[in-house]
């Protein structure tokens, strides 16, 4: 009687002991799991891709304002107070600064690493893409954009 009892209590001690055993992979499979979520985020935020791709979305939106000479004047305008500093006064790239150790962008080139569409670089200059190339949506209406695009693809031509 008294070996079955202890056989019994190692029976118990094996089942609780399997339990923790479980319940402890369990809760590190979740944790890895987070972890692999979070490298995730922090990559799509921090590594947009540095070789030419394209933004779909971005692609379908039209741009609303005619390149005329008025549009070309204010897209210079502003470009003068606010891009002229990294990306150079006729645009090819050669101001000398940046924050973040970033190229700065040749517009008389034909390379859009960020699409050549319009719209795609209508969105790289609202919503920005890197630290040194932020977006301006807070600073600029979507009209004085639009006069940046039109400003800065009439540099390539
Ligand atoms: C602090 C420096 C800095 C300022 C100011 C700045 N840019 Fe940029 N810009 C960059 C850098 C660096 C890149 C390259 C980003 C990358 O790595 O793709 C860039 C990229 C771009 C691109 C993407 C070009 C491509 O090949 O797809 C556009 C468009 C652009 N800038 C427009 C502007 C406009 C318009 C302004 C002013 C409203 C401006 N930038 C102000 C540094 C700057």
């Amino acid at each position: 009687m008294r070996r079955r009892n202890e056989d019994m209590n190692f029976v118990l001690a094996v089942h609780r002991w399997r339990g923790r055993l479980i319940a402890a992979a369990a809760a590190a499979g979740f944790a890895l799991a987070v972890a692999v979520q979070v490298s995730a985020a922090a990559a799509t935020a921090q590594e947009h891709p540095a070789e030419p791709h394209q933004h779909a979305d971005a692609q379908a939106l039209e741009n609303p304002v005619e390149p005329t000479r008025e549009s070309l004047v204010a897209g210079r305008q502003r470009y003068v107070f606010l891009c002229r500093q990294c990306h150079g006064n006729r645009g090819a790239g050669d101001g000398d600064m940046s924050h973040a150790g970033g190229i700065p962008s040749d517009f008389t080139d034909d390379v859009w690493t960020h699409g050549a569409s319009d719209g795609e670089i209508f969105t790289v200059i609202k919503e920005g893409v890197t630290a040194d190339m932020q977006g301006y949506g807070n600073q600029l209406r979507d009209e004085d954009i639009w006069n940046l695009v039109n400003y800065i693809k009439s540099l390539s031509r």
